[in-house]
């Protein structure tokens, strides 16, 4: 039990939280994030692999009646689209915007460029020609043609993941990406130019991890290096409309989200740009007690960052990276060592909603009595 945790009296209010109902019994209705976050004018939704939604009929009911807005995991990302040169494979991300359609869900492109998931071919050809006029065809072409086809179809691009890296130490604090190397800092301008270009109607995002916790120093310079940028980007009249914040939490760390997090977002919300969260998680690899006690602290961490987020009104979407512990990436990538299954996700492997699930309902601004209690 960490100092954050919920009071253990109140761990029995808590035992009910499984039911698929939020409310008193009364006034109790079907706990749906998609409806909770929309009559707040907002969208909820997830991160998704096309094969687990076809090939789980019980999880896709969970993603339709949960997500308004869904995020291709991995199908939209370089090597998942061009696996060799010349050779592309838009399947899984059409298979990804069919989902969508199908339930009426929007869609949020995930990404165009990253320094992350390219293609061998493409590291290699970045290597053997870093010419400026080979790597700005590459990049060009390639956001053409991916945010081209899905012109129309897709409410906000991430078109540029991860651009910020104080340990590349420059005095900007951009990350030395081949991108940069080869082109310089406007490589940003032309991805973005490039973006509105193929896709008038996207709103055109850039995307960056490590701007959440108010405790961590390296994340408040981060803010601080991101501030400065997004300003000189706006202000070279860039077509930039939001700033995509991944939201990947820890679970062995205090939620430290207080006014360090809003004014950060305020003044992001000042130059006119949307913000969304695009890839929350809570990991909880590292956390300590039972499943229960776990699952209680995620959902404390889950409440304390969105009600601190969605205090801002400029705040328009947020996506869980996944929907369910069924499926998530954080199985491989950041498994425990006791071997548990790892709960990072509102839902369980059983598709239930967690104290997560109704954190985050809370959050929206629905009235959850019981819960609500157990975390003020
Ligand atoms: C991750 C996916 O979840 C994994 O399935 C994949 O193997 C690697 O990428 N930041 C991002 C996401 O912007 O695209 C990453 O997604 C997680 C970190």
């Amino acid at each position: 039990m960490t100092a954050f945790s919920p009071h253990p009296d109140r761990r029995a209010l808590l035992a009910g939280a499984g039911a698929l109902l939020v409310g008193r019994p009364a006034q109790a209705r079907p706990l749906n994030l998609r409806h909770i976050a929309a009559r707040g004018g907002r969208l909820y939704g997830a991160a998704i692999e096309p094969q687990t939604v076809e090939g789980d009929p019980a999880f896709r009911a969970l993603v339709q009646a949960q997500c308004g807005l869904l995020t291709p995991e991995n199908a939209m990302k370089w090597n998942a689209i061009a696996p060799a040169s010349g050779v592309f494979d838009f399947a899984p991300a059409d298979r990804v915007i069919a989902i969508a359609q199908a339930q009426g869900a929007a869609v949020h492109g995930h990404c165009l460029v990253w320094h992350e998931a390219m293609p061998p071919w493409l590291e290699a050809a970045l290597r053997s020609n870093p010419s400026p006029d080979a790597v700005r065809s590459l990049m060009v072409d390639h956001i053409r043609r991916v945010a081209g086809r899905y012109r129309g179809r897709i409410r906000s691009w991430d078109v540029v993941n991860e651009v910020v890296e104080r340990n590349d130490l420059r005095p900007d604090g951009l990350r030395r990406s081949p991108w940069l190397q080869a082109l310089g800092p406007d490589y940003l301008a032309l991805a973005f130019q490039t973006a509105r270009a193929a896709d008038p109607h996207a709103r055109l995002a850039l995307a960056d991890y490590g701007l959440e916790y108010d405790d961590e120093p390296w994340m408040r310079e981060k803010r601080a290096t991101m501030l400065h940028l997004l300003r000189r980007l706006k202000a070279a009249g860039l077509p930039i409309d939001a700033l995509s914040i991944q939201g990947h939490l820890l679970g062995d760390r205090p939620p430290a989200f207080g006014s360090g997090l809003r004014d950060f977002l305020r003044q992001v919300a000042a130059l006119g740009l949307e913000i969304h969260v695009s890839e929350l998680d809570v990991n909880d690899q590292k956390m300590a007690g039972s499943v229960a006690e776990r699952d209680r602290t995620s959902a404390l961490i889950y409440r304390r960052f969105l009600e601190a987020v969605l205090a801002e009104p400029a705040v328009r979407s947020v996506t869980s990276w996944g929907l369910s512990d069924r499926y998530t990436s954080k199985t491989t990538m950041f498994a425990r060592t006791d071997g548990a299954p790892v709960r990072p996700l509102p839902f369980d492997r059983d598709l239930a909603p967690k104290p997560s699930a109704f954190a985050i309902a809370a959050a929206f601004g629905e009235v959850l009595r019981p819960l609500e209690d157990e975390w003020r």
